[in-house]
């Protein structure tokens, strides 16, 4: 008897375990319904011989259960890679009968929920990794600012009305005498002065005058949070930008031009363009919009873009009072910046179609591990 409840356990469990979606009510009933296999072994029980039935049915009540429990576990773990086929990989395992056994060492267990990276945790190292390549330091500055780096250093004047468009959030404490309010950064161009002084602090250069000797060069990737007031299906109030600027003699929009290729034949694939459209920003002159044909009609037109562009985002060169502000000279010095929204290139690659941009933050586990 002992040997025929096993091999009932080895054969069910043997069945649930590479069951398909379709499958498992059918086992479930050839084994634990009316006149399952089980069930029809339990029901000889009492007959047995008095010392034998106690065990017996101990161990036939602790299959049951086991079998229950597996094709519990089995109905969720189907349903789960109905919506999410990548799963099935993980959860695909083989059985291995141990025939002599009551209790089966072999019997996988449940596996503990596999986790992720965030989607933009994993846009924001493949970045990285593109711009390392090509020489770029990853450098991160506050996400709490100052005025004066967010704004004042980057040619805005006082009062000027442009620092509206960024609609930023200050914070509610006393200003600074020299670097003014204090506020959240609402984009990564804060990084630009701050890493023009780390830059020099680090080549030991003098504090008076502006720094005019040669071989200076900054190649810099600031990737960070980002807030502002906003919040639809294409905003959220935290975001993430990363900017990049280059400083060094000579540098011209040429070398912006190769920078942009480079990143966008690394990040969207070999069969996507760009255009530079001219703009206006405080802080760089001439200053560029960056557009990036659409993934989805590969730049003929469609719904989702204009006219088959996508908008990624600002660049242009360097404006000298933005190296001044920075101690550089600009009579000696040029360079050029870009700052694009992590999201948004994310949201731009081929086959990705989130429609709502809040998705990414709602901590909605069903969309998460879908990445
Ligand atoms: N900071 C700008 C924004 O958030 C984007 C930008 C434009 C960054 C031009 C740059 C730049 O470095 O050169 O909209």
């Amino acid at each position: 008897m002992q040997e025929t409840l096993i091999q009932i356990k080895n054969e069910a469990m043997s069945m649930i375990v590479s069951a398909e979606a379709d499958e498992i009510e059918q086992i479930y009933i050839s084994f634990l319904g009316k006149k399952g296999k089980l069930t029809n072994a339990m029901k000889e029980i009492p007959s047995l011989p008095i010392e034998e039935r106690s065990e017996i049915g101990r161990l036939a009540n602790e299959i049951k259960s086991t079998l229950e429990e597996q094709i519990k576990d089995k109905r969720m773990e189907l349903k789960k890679n109905r919506s999410n086929p990548a799963q099935e990989e993980k959860t695909n395992r083989k059985y291995i009968p141990n025939d002599n056994s009551p209790v089966d060492i072999t019997m996988p267990g449940n596996l503990p929920p596999l986790g992720s990276l965030h989607l933009v945790t994993q846009a924001i190292r493949e970045i990285t990794s593109i711009f390392e390549k090509i020489g770029f330091t990853r450098v991160r500055y506050p996400e709490v600012e100052y005025d004066w780096y967010a704004f004042g250093s980057l040619n805005f004047p006082q009062n000027h009305p442009a620092r509206d468009d960024w609609e930023t959030f200050f914070v509610d404490l006393p200003a600074d005498s020299k670097k003014g309010n204090i506020l959240l950064t609402p984009h990564t161009s804060s990084g630009q002065v701050r890493e023009m002084e780390r830059v020099l602090k680090n080549i030991g250069a003098r504090q008076d005058g502006l720094y005019a000797e040669p071989g200076l060069s900054i190649k810099m990737l600031n990737i960070a949070k980002c807030y502002r007031r906003q919040s639809d299906v294409s905003h959220t109030q935290m975001f993430h930008q990363f900017e990049g600027l280059v400083v060094g003699e000579n540098i011209t929009i040429a070398h912006l031009k190769g920078v942009l290729e480079y990143f966008v034949k690394s990040y969207f694939g070999e069969k996507r363009t760009f255009r530079i459209r001219p703009y206006h920003f405080q802080f760089t002159e001439p200053s560029f919009e960056i557009d990036i044909s659409c993934g989805v009609c590969m730049g003929r037109g469609c719904r989702l873009c204009k006219g088959g562009w996508l908008e990624m985002g600002g660049s242009g060169m360097v404006h000298p009072n933005v190296l001044k502000a920075g101690n550089i000279d600009p009579d000696k010095y040029t360079g050029f910046a870009f700052g694009w929204g992590v999201e948004r290139v994310l949201m731009m690659k081929e086959g990705l179609k989130i429609d709502d941009l809040r998705l990414l933050y709602s901590n909605d586990l069903e969309f998460l591990e879908q990445f």
